[in-house]
């Protein structure tokens, strides 16, 4: 069995999405480089993975920082082949108006949702195309779609990821590779507000406050898994997914 399985990357690996698509794709049988920068999380996950999803294929840790080229190339260099990349590794940052918006957060957010994507695919398109069957997943978010206040910064960060998902698919139409993009609207992950408010928890929470079933990070790996297992002649283009309690960004029933 282990010669046949597929080898899926996922960035961002650590938490939230990329740690439940992690999981969920072992569990369909690839095998699975969980990749981010926090390496002791990344080789806690393999434990746990290994001992949750009996049969699972090979596992590795690898410590990745997706906005360092360097970081980039040792993954491409260590990684023997890849059918499936999953471009997880992002966020937001702050949540301020334009008038107030601190440019440094925006150059963050461009370098790691924008200029990661890019590094992290380059690095890894060419045994993306030997594979003979590649994917590229990027998980792009309904913020890429849909702009809102106070989310300039990460609206044009994953615009720009939108954009670069759709040419990526023009230009790679005679490849061999897939491309895929995943929209998620609120996913209720353990870090992603956390981040993005700056370790102020209590404000973090209050994001999810009153929402009754927010996305978890489960939902998401579920579309990664099921556009990923379709058969290789088709290529799912996009999937939009929010929780039944959000129409649009702004617009979410609280209980
Ligand atoms: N949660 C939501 O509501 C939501 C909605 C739509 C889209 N999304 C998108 O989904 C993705 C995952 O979000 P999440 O909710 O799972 O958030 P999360 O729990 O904060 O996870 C973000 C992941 O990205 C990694 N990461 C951040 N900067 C990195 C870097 N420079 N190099 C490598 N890895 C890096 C983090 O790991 P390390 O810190 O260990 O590097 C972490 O594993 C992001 O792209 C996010 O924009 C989230």
């Amino acid at each position: 069995m282990g010669g046949v399985r597929k080898t899926a990357v996922v960035t961002g690996a650590s938490s939230g999405i990329g740690a439940a698509t992690a999981r969920r794709l072992a569990a369909e049988g690839f095998n699975v480089v969980l990749a981010a920068r926090r390496r002791e999380r990344l080789d806690a996950l393999v434990e746990q993975i290994g001992k949750e999803v009996p049969g699972a294929g090979r596992l590795a840790a690898v410590t990745l920082d997706v906005t360092s080229q360097d970081s980039v190339d040792a993954l491409a260099a260590g990684l023997p082949a890849c059918h499936v990349l999953v471009n997880n590794a992002g966020g937001a940052i702050g949540m301020e108006p334009v008038a107030e918006a601190d440019p440094e957060d925006w150059r963050v957010m461009y370098d790691t949702n924008v200029l990661g994507l890019l590094r992290v695919t380059k690095a890894l398109l060419p045994k993306l195309i030997d594979s003979g069957d590649g994917h590229v997943v990027n998980i792009t978010s309904l913020a890429g779609h849909v702009p809102y206040e106070g989310g300039a910064g990460y609206n044009a960060a994953k615009h720009a990821a939108v954009a670069v998902n759709e040419v990526m698919r023009l230009e790679l139409v005679d490849k061999p590779v897939r491309v895929t993009e995943i929209a998620p609207g609120m996913v209720h992950t353990e870090e992603f507000s956390l981040v993005r408010f700056r370790g102020d928890a209590e404000r973090a929470a209050k994001v999810y406050e009153g929402v009754p079933e927010p996305l978890v990070a489960e939902d998401v790996a579920d579309c990664v898994a099921w556009a990923v297992t379709r058969p290789s002649h088709v290529n799912i283009d996009r999937i939009d997914v929010q929780p039944r309690v959000q129409a649009t960004p702004y617009k979410i029933h609280r209980v």
